[in-house]
């Protein structure tokens, strides 16, 4: 009979992938992630190499350009860094506009969209405006960062010093004066260290914008958004809340008790792609140990380490790097609120390098969803508009 029809074979359900995870969007040649064996390299070193040899301005300038500088473009572009660390007056005036209540990272991002707004070049995308523009960026946040922690003590603002490097000088306008070198040192273990790490979300967050042909400071602000979440960047100053929280090592056992009762997220722990430790924790944690023996703070190590080892311990989650960070920034007598801008000054690094790289081989990111509102319904036919 030839009006006999086979039925259609049914749609294969919708592969969901709720949160992306496992999800593979692209290739990427800023760094390498590998969960097997605990390793992150940048451009294909390793991020423990760089933290012990290198400095931060030369890691930013290795993600951007690929390669790790000569002397003669180590020095142009640390001429350039200092050239643009003044905090800029409509900035300052904008910053200022904010209260002293608002959190940090809202006055960063703020400050970032004010930065991006005043530069007549900002919707110049190629790739050698875009690499300008980031590195103004990288030189302009210290004293965004700064500034802020210094108008919420009642502080003037400092301005930088151009025989300073980076770190030095970024400890030196928010505290107006340089610390010990292995203090400076920590920081700029810890710039290096939260610099890049492949598609993490606020990276991604500027990859989709980038994706529309926006300009770069718009991708920078979304993901400064992005960031800003206690399950992101957040973290850094959420271990610091838990920390004064739970009071003191003696602590731990009953306060995890609770929490794990009430089946709390932890701060500090777990992670997305690393499941048994990240690669960058064994390497800030010596950071912490140094500036923990240089305050004499072992109620602080004690803390740290009772912690870690009974969560460990009790749930298979490892620390992230924001678990020793948070202290970290915290010993070096940073406010908590401003941790996570510190994480923006040093992603911002990552973040545009992912920006240009999009530019250059972009397709729109544009995912797609199965709809399971309510079944098509029709509005009841009214004679004429009301
Ligand atoms: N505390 C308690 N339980 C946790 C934690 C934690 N920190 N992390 C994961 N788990 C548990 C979850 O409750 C979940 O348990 P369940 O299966 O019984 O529901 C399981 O482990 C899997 O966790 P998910 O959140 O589904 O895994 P995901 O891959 O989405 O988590 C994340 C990654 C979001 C980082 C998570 O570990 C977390 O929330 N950690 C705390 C926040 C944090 O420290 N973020 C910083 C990330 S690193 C960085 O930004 C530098």
């Amino acid at each position: 009979d030839s009006t006999t029809t086979t039925a259609p074979a049914p749609a294969p359900a919708p592969d969901i992938r709720k949160g992306l995870t496992g999800v593979v969007v692209d290739t990427t040649a800023i760094s390498k992630v590998n969960p097997d064996t605990n390793s992150l390299l940048y451009r294909g070193y390793p991020v423990q190499e760089l933290a012990a040899a290198k400095r931060f301005e030369e890691v930013a300038y290795l993600l951007w350009h690929g390669e790790l500088p000569d002397a003669a473009q180590l020095a142009a572009f640390r001429a350039g860094e200092r050239a643009g660390r003044a905090l800029q007056p409509n900035v300052r005036t904008a910053i200022d506009l904010l209260p002293t209540t608002a959190h940090p990272m809202d006055v960063v991002r703020t400050a970032v969209s004010v930065f991006g707004a005043s530069d007549p070049t900002a919707d110049d995308s190629s790739p050698e405006a875009n690499l300008a523009k980031a590195k103004a960026l990288f030189a302009a946040l210290p004293a965004m960062v700064a500034y802020d922690q210094r108008r919420r003590r009642g502080q003037v603002v400092v301005p930088p010093r151009d025989d300073l490097g980076y770190s030095a000088n970024f400890l030196y306008m928010t505290f107006g004066e340089v610390p010990d070198q292995l203090v400076v040192d920590a920081f700029d273990v810890s710039m290096i260290l939260y610099a890049e790490h492949s598609f993490n979300a606020s990276t991604f967050t500027a990859r989709v914008i980038t994706s529309t042909l926006s300009d770069l400071y718009s991708a920078v602000v979304g993901a400064i958004g992005a960031l800003k979440g206690p399950l992101h960047g957040g973290a850094n100053e959420a271990v610091m809340h838990l920390f004064e929280e739970i009071g003191s090592a003696e602590n731990v056992t009953p306060w995890l008790d609770g929490a794990l009762a009430e089946r709390r997220k932890i701060m500090g722990f777990g992670h997305r792609v690393y499941k048994s430790g990240d690669s960058r924790v064994p390497t800030m944690k010596s950071a912490l140990d140094t500036l923990i023996a240089h305050y004499d703070r072992p109620d602080v190590a004690a803390l740290y380490d009772a912690l870690a080892t009974e969560f460990v311990a009790r749930t298979g989650i490892h620390p992230n790097l924001d678990y020793p960070s948070g202290p970290a920034y915290h010993l070096m007598g940073f406010d908590t609120p401003t941790f996570t801008p510190l994480f923006v000054a040093s992603r911002v690094t990552g973040w545009t390098a992912h920006i240009i790289e999009q530019a250059a081989a972009n397709a729109l990111i544009r995912p797609l969803s199965v709809y399971d509102g309510v079944e098509e319904r029709h509005v009841p036919v009214v004679v004429g508009r009301p």
